[in-house]
C-alpha cells in the first residue's frame, strides 16, 4: 500500500517547528513499509515460481506441495516451517496495512485545510489505486486460502491432490473464478509496481536517471509476476493443464 505524499510534498518537507520526532518516525514507518513489502514480494515470487511446476505434471506438482511441508525437518516437526512462514506473513501484512493507515492520516493532518480544487495529479490517483488495490488483494487472499489451502471452497478439495485441486478450480465452466483471480492478480501487479517504485524513492534514489531505472525495474518485475501467476489458470482454461 502506498501513501499519497507527492501532492503534499511541501507540507511533508517543512514540518511545523517542534515536530521533527514525528517526521523521523514517518521515515521509520516508510522504511518499515518497504521492509514488510519486500518480505511479501519475496513470498510472491517464490510462490509464483513454485506454481509454475504445475507445467511438469501432477506427480511433480503434488510432490512439490508435499516437499513444502517437509522443509526444515527433521530439525523442525513436519509442516512447522509453513506455520512459521504463515505467522511471519500475517505480521508483515498487518504491519504493512497499519503503517499505511498511520502515514495516510499524518499526510492528511499535515494539510488541515482542504484544497479548493484538488489537482488530479498522479500522486493522489496512485494512492487511491493503492488503497483499493490493497483491499481487493486482502479479500482475494482470504478467498484464495479458503479455496486452495483449507479447500473449503474448492470443487475437488482433496488434501495432497494439489494439481487436481488447481485444475478443477480453473475448469472452463468456472470462468468466473478465473476472472476473479485475473482481476486480483492484476491488482497485485499495480500494487507491486507502485509499491516498489515508492520504496526505492523512500530509500533515497531520487535522481532523474535513478527514477527512470526504478520505474522500469518496478514495471518489469510486476509484469513478470502477473504473467507468471496468470499462466496457470489460463493454461487450465485452454486445456494445457487438465
Ligand atoms: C493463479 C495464481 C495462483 C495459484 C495457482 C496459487 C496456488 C496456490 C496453491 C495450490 C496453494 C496451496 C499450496 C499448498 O497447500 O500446498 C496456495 C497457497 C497460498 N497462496 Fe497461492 N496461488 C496463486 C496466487 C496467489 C497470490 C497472487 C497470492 C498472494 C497475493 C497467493 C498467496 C497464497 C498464500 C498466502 C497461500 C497459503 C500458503 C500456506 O499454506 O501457508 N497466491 N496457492
Amino acid at each position: 500500500m502506498a501513501v499519497d505524499t507527492s501532492t503534499r510534498k511541501s507540507a511533508a518537507a517543512a514540518p511545523a517547528p517542534g515536530k521533527p520526532a514525528k517526521r523521523r518516525s514517518s521515515v521509520a514507518l516508510k522504511i518499515f513499509m518497504a521492509v514488510t513489502g519486500f518480505l511479501l514480494v519475496a513470498f510472491l515470487y517464490v510462490h509464483m515460481i513454485g506454481n509454475l511446476k504445475i507445467f511438469f505434471g501432477a506427480e511433480t506438482f503434488d510432490h512439490y506441495a508435499h516437499w513444502l511441508r517437509s522443509i526444515g525437518t527433521p530439525l523442525l516437526p513436519e509442516a512447522w516451517y509453513l506455520y512459521i512462514q504463515r505467522a511471519v506473513l500475517t505480521v508483515a501484512v498487518i504491519g504493512h496495512i497499519v503503517a499505511a493507515v498511520i502515514l495516510t492520516r499524518r499526510a492528511r493532518q499535515a494539510r488541515p485545510v482542504k484544497y479548493a480544487h484538488r489537482p488530479k495529479v498522479q500522486g493522489s490517483y496512485a494512492a487511491r489505486t493503492m488503497r483499493w488495490g490493497g483491499v481487493i488483494i486482502l479479500l482475494f487472499v482470504i478467498y484464495h486460502i479458503l479455496d486452495l489451502t483449507t479447500l473449503t471452497l474448492n470443487p475437488h478439495g482433496v488434501t495432497g491432490e494439489v494439481y487436481r485441486n488447481v485444475a478443477e478450480d480453473f475448469a472452463p465452466s468456472r470462468w468466473y473464478v478465473t476472472l476473479f483471480y485475473t482481476l486480483s492478480i492484476v491488482a497485485v501487479g499495480f500494487h507491486l509496481r507502485h509499491g516498489l517504485w515508492s520504496a526505492v524513492r523512500t530509500l533515497g534514489l531520487q535522481s532523474p536517471r535513478g527514477e527512470l531505472y526504478a520505474r522500469a525495474t518496478a514495471l518489469v518485475l510486476s509484469v513478470v509476476l502477473v504473467v507468471g501467476y496468470l499462466s496457470v489458470p489460463f493454461a487450465v482454461l485452454v486445456g494445457l493443464v487438465d
